[in-house]
């Protein structure tokens, strides 16, 4: 069974394998209309669950439209219709769903969820997004790098702002694909300790951001936080925004990321992301084919 959890948990050579064959089904599909089928029809016959606990816009699309492009068949459900850990346990969601689909795609709140899920289906889970990783979108960040700056091995990426899922997800890339990241933030805010040794810390963003290659950030309040916490984090994090200061300090030519939904003008401003450095729908575009790639790795096909 091939799941795809985490971005720690796939060996490294599989990750690469993804991302050029995500590379490979784009290319292939240039200037096709979005509707239209690809020429292979890998998943043909497969049905696919796609759970939300949380909203989404990206994840939910990208994967709903990827599937359907490789010929497969999908079912979007929201946790809050299911019984899903209230009106039975994970285990047993996990093993009557593993009788009606293919592949399953869950974005939950713990990552217990996810892993009782995959531990207990009989058919590949993909993590969609938990409280503490965001794999999927750290795949497509990986790809939209390379495809404007060649390989992200050796490369300096910047992270600014909150130590949250998707800061994890590019922790865990750093290690797998061999890049130096540095974390800029608030001590409150600061990764989970078990990613200690997979990044350093510069607390002045200024110093932090010095010959980047890429800058990224996120938003100051996830879905998982609670809004309570929405006025301290701010007055935490305002130090940390990416504007054009800020930018000013990386390479010329360094790349902006935010893996979206952003909010404008606290996290970053509107004039770095609708700057000529930032890729953010690239990356957002990129989620299509990474994921496709995915899906592909996980039902060998
Ligand atoms: N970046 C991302 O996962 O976006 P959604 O929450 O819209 O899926
Ligand atoms: N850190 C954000 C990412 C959203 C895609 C969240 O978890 O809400």
């Amino acid at each position: 069974m091939t799941h795809f959890l985490d971005i720690d948990t796939t060996p490294a050579d599989d990750l690469r394998k993804i991302i050029a064959n995500a590379q490979a089904m784009k290319d292939a599909r240039k200037g096709k209309p979005k509707g239209t089928m690809d020429a292979e029809q890998p998943l043909e016959g497969q049905m696919v669950a796609l759970i939300f606990e949380k909203p989404s816009t990206r994840t939910r699309v990208s994967f709903d439209v990827g599937v359907r492009q490789m010929g497969g068949q999908t079912m979007v459900l929201s946790g809050t219709d299911m019984q899903l850990g209230h009106g039975e346990t994970i285990a047993d969601t996990a093993r009557v769903l593993s009788r009606y689909v293919d592949l399953i795609m869950i974005r939950t709140f713990e990552e217990q969820t996810l892993l009782e899920m995959a531990e207990y289906a009989s058919v590949p889970v993909i993590n969609g997004l938990t409280n503490r990783t965001h794999p999927c979108q750290i795949m497509a960040d990986v790809m939209t790098f390379e495809e404007h700056q060649g390989s992200i091995k050796g490369k300096k990426v910047v992270w600014s702002g909150d130590g949250n899922n998707v800061f994890a997800s590019f922790a865990h890339a750093a290690k797998q694909f061999d890049f130096d990241l540095v974390f800029t933030g608030p001590p409150p805010l600061d990764p989970e300790p078990v990613l200690d040794g997979l990044y350093t810390i510069v607390r002045d963003p200024h110093e932090a951001v010095h010959g980047a290659d890429l800058v990224v950030t996120d938003t100051w309040v996830s879905m998982h936080d609670p809004q309570s916490a929405r006025e301290r984090r701010h007055n935490q994090l305002r130090g940390y925004q990416v504007n054009d200061a800020l930018m000013g300090k990386a390479k010329d030519d360094a790349l902006f990321m935010h893996c979206l939904p952003a909010h404008r003008d606290d996290e970053a401003t509107s004039s770095v992301m609708d700057g000529p450095n930032s890729v953010i729908f690239d990356e957002a575009e990129n989620r299509l084919h990474a994921q496709k790639a995915i899906m592909r790795y996980c039902l060998g096909v």
